[in-house]
């Protein structure tokens, strides 16, 4: 393993989940009370370029230019993890570039981690296989092992196997290519981390094992669905699971809300027109954005539709995208 000054860069995707993620079995090690299933997008990128360089004397992270002192924490334990598998003790300088806000339920710590942990590999010549890489990135953030995939990714809980939890791709992203429309209602930060949101929810939420209990039967039916490609059956159980995490958000206390009332409006609207027979989904993470995924020929539509209600905006769009990869390899 070398010890001389290394760097690469990778990119990487936000990735959307349609069965949701939302409590942890493990706090300590981060592990997921539930299995997910999400799409990665193609329309936002992160860029992370990671330099090892033996006379660093620590760590550094930069997000935009800027010091993030609370993600720099996740990046150096990030760092510490794979260092210590790696069996190389040099500190790093992290520079990571989003193309769309951060913190707005739009998943830019999915993608980050995602790049993260692919730049630092390449820059190490660690050789960690995607598994293991994974593993790594759902340590630093649940949702990331799955933005080192591409187009429908699953993450399972797997108590017996290798590692706590195994990640994969059901589907490439131009066997099914469905469209995404994120209708932005508040670009701000959001007012309660995931982290934080969690662990309120498991420990006051006189509805959260009913929520743990009933995911494994959503997992198997939106899996089902995307390996049918059935547009409806995927449209159905992502808004249960969508709205049931919502429902034990709210039922915290004191309760999440993440909503404003431009979400609720969009709601409304992509049910309207999903009644009316127009192919179209939603689904809202931990902030005010909703989410359509639709097939691409209503796909204007839908875009029309959204725009129009008062109080979105912006609108981001995107079709299905590949996984975390190194674009730049300098080692
Ligand atoms: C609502 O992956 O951000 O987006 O593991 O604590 O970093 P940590 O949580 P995070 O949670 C994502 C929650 C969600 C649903 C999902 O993406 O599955």
């Amino acid at each position: 393993m070398s010890h001389k000054p290394t760097h690469a860069t990778a990119v990487a995707h936000p990735n959307i989940a349609l069965v949701k993620y939302w409590g942890k079995r493990d706090v300590e090690r981060n592990i997921p009370a539930v299995g997910s299933l999400s799409i990665t997008l193609d329309g936002l990128t992160t860029t992370t370029t990671v330099r090892f360089d033996p006379e660093f004397e620590h760590d550094v992270f930069l997000l935009g230019g800027c010091e993030a002192p609370k993600m720099a924490q996740r990046v150096v334990g990030c760092l510490d993890r794979m260092r210590r598998r790696a069996g190389v003790s040099m500190h790093a300088v992290v520079e990571s570039e989003n193309d769309f806000p951060t913190a707005a339920g739009l998943a830019s710590s999915a993608s980050g981690f995602a790049a993260l942990v692919i730049a630092a590999d390449a820059a190490l010549g660690a050789g960690f296989d995607r598994s293991e890489l994974a593993d790594l990135a759902r340590q630093a953030s649940g949702s990331a092992a799955r933005s080192l995939f591409g187009g429908f990714v699953e993450l399972r809980l797997t108590p017996d196997g290798p590692y706590p939890t195994e990640t994969r791709q059901l589907l490439e992203p131009r066997a099914w290519p469905l469209r995404i429309l994120v209708a932005v209602t508040d670009p701000g930060p959001k007012a309660v981390g995931s982290t934080e949101g969690m662990l309120m929810t498991e420990l006051t939420s006189p509805y959260y094992r009913d929520w743990v209990e009933s995911s494994p039967a959503d997992l198997l039916e939106a899996r089902s669905a995307v390996e049918r490609r059935d547009f409806e059956a995927l449209a159905d159980v992502s808004e249960l699971s969508c709205l049931k995490m919502h429902a034990v958000m709210l039922s915290a206390r004191p309760g999440l809300v993440y909503w404003n009332g431009t979400t609720v409006e969009c709601i409304r609207r992509v049910r309207e027109l999903r009644a009316d027979g127009v192919a179209v989904f939603f689904t809202v993470d931990a902030g005010p954005q909703v989410k359509a995924v639709c097939l691409p020929e209503v796909y204007e539509r839908v875009e029309r539709e959204l725009a129009a209600i008062p109080g979105v905006t912006s609108m981001v769009e995107s079709r299905l995208g590949d996984g975390a990869r190194v674009v730049e390899d300098r080692r």
